[in-house]
């Protein structure tokens, strides 16, 4: 399988062995399965992982920041010691936090790259966005818990999970550094059984076993030559070598037993949510008319001669289509700002006009308790773009009168005929909401973001109108 198994251990602790356990295990997995690619990473601010593989002293090709900033994985990775692959740490993470804020963006990086086999994450004692998009894309994720506070912080992690949508399921609790010489009297006889009790108590699950507390492995970080010696070559005679190999072996148990990766399902979720997006674009796409709302100008699809300034929907969905910039402001003008003459394209006023427009919402409805056919009147609103009314004017409608109309036809009537009107001929209940969009691609305003801003400032305009 090319996907990778994430493994992510985190705990918002510091000093409960998170950085021991997955340096260590990167080298128990790979000692476990020689052909088995391993790729270690760190988001802590010390460089341990960097220490401890380094095999090159050259200046590493980038590091763990560049995964937030575009760069593809497999060009970071560098082939260190023991046959582990690592991404080297990085010391600008707290300047890169500013400008993040998407859990789903390490994701999002590792689905593109052809790392193999089993990643590693270490994380920091922080539930910031690095490790959160650590935890976002883990298959794994242990939790070193080393005594009842860290158990409390456990809930924190837990409630990431569910406030992101995830299941809890990859989320494993692993007693670390626990004192073997402690002995209880009572049902709980040490420190490590105390601690399981206490984690399934609160419907955590275990990893088996635990890691011990061992001043052999504590000195393996303290040397005169300034390196961090592994467990394996260096700690082969401590309880800790039996359960680091263990914990390994359950690891990559489960990696070769999950059904499905966390990355695979994750795009799975990313192509069906495109999916989404382009269904429900093409439903609005295909709903719209084909003309302009005002002059009937054919302004969608191949045949289209004019060209889309604005955008209108009813509010009861029936019509949605485009109006020509000519027509919409003609209509303004005319109507609701009093111009006495015809203002001509090139008038200051009509740049005015086209530029508060960018910022509006124009609202046309029916103006309450006129529903008798011959006092109809009509609203007209703007809206700012937060959908706060601006202003309001109500016009007559009388020229709409079957009789007038043969004299002399409204340009606002086809559009109310088109948009409002019911089949006698009147006002009905549903409003019209009008707003500006790009000539150059008109259709912006169907995607679905864009969108989700329309619909939302017309449930806002609803609630404030009559
Ligand atoms: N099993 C262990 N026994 C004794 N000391 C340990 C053990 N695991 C880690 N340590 C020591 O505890 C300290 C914290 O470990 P570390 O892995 O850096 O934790 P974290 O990454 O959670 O801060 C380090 O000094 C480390 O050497
Ligand atoms: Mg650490």
């Amino acid at each position: 399988m090319s996907t990778p198994y994430i493994v992510t251990i985190s705990s918002e602790k510091g000093g409960v062995g998170k950085t021991t356990l997955a340096t260590n295990l990167a080298i128990y997995l790979k000692a476990l399965h020689e052909d088995l690619p391993v790729t270690l990473m760190s988001f802590d601010n010390h460089f341990s992982v960097d220490q401890m593989f380094r095999i090159n002293r050259q200046a590493a090709r980038g590091d763990v920041g560049d995964l937030f900033t575009g760069s593809d994985p497999d060009s970071l990775v560098e082939t260190g010691e023991y046959g582990v692959q690592f991404i080297p740490s990085s010391n600008k993470l707290h300047i890169l936090r500013r400008d993040l804020d998407d859990p789903s963006a390490l994701a999002k990086a590792f689905v593109k790259s052809s790392i193999e086999g089993i990643v590693i994450i270490d994380t920091r004692p922080d539930l910031d966005i690095f490790t959160g998009s650590a935890l976002f894309a883990a298959d794994r994720v242990i939790v070193p818990v080393k005594d009842a506070p860290s158990m409390d912080n456990c809930r924190h992690i837990y409630d990431f999970f569910d406030s992101h949508g995830l299941s809890r399921r990859p989320l494993r609790i692993l007693p670390c550094l626990v004192d073997g010489r402690i002995h209880y009297e009572g049902p709980f006889r040490d420190p490590y059984q105390l601690l399981k009790a206490s984690a399934i108590n609160r419907g955590y699950r275990c990893l088996e076993g635990y890691i011990a507390k061992s001043p052999k492995v504590e000195s393996l970080n303290t040397n005169p030559d300034g390196k961090i010696y592994p467990i394996l070559t260096h700690g082969r005679h401590t309880d800790v070598h039996i359960q680091m190999a263990h914990v390994a072996r359950q690891v990559y148990l489960h990696s070769i037993e999950a059904e499905t990766r966390r990355l695979a399902e994750y795009s799975m979720d990313t192509a069906f949510a495109e999916q989404a997006h382009k269904n429900s674009y093409e439903a609005r796409f295909s709903a719209l008319e084909t003309g302009c709302m005002v002059c009937g100008t054919p302004l969608v699809g191949k045949d289209r001669t004019g060209q889309a300034g604005y955008f209108a929907q009813s509010s009861d969905q029936k019509i949605s289509g485009y109006i020509e910039e000519e027509c919409f402001a003609g209509l303004a003008f005319r109507y609701f700002y009093g111009a006495k003459r015809a203002v001509e394209s090139l008038d200051p006023i009509w740049d005015l006009f086209r530029e508060s427009a960018q910022r509006s919402y124009f609202v046309l409805q029916r103006t309450p308790h006129t529903r008798n056919f011959y006092q109809q009147k009509l609203s007209f609103y703007r809206f700012d773009e937060k959908g706060l009314e601006v202003s309001h004017k109500t016009i007559e409608l009388q020229e709409f009168e079957k009789r007038l109309l043969s004299k002399e036809r409204s340009d606002l009537f086809p559009l109310l005929e088109r948009s409002l009107f019911d089949e006698q001929g009147r006002l009905g209940e549903a409003f019209l909401l009008v707003r500006k969009v790009s000539s150059d691609l008109p259709e912006e305003i169907l995607y679905d973001q864009n969108f989700d801003g329309f619909a939302t400032v017309m449930a806002k305009v609803s609630t404030q109108l009559p």
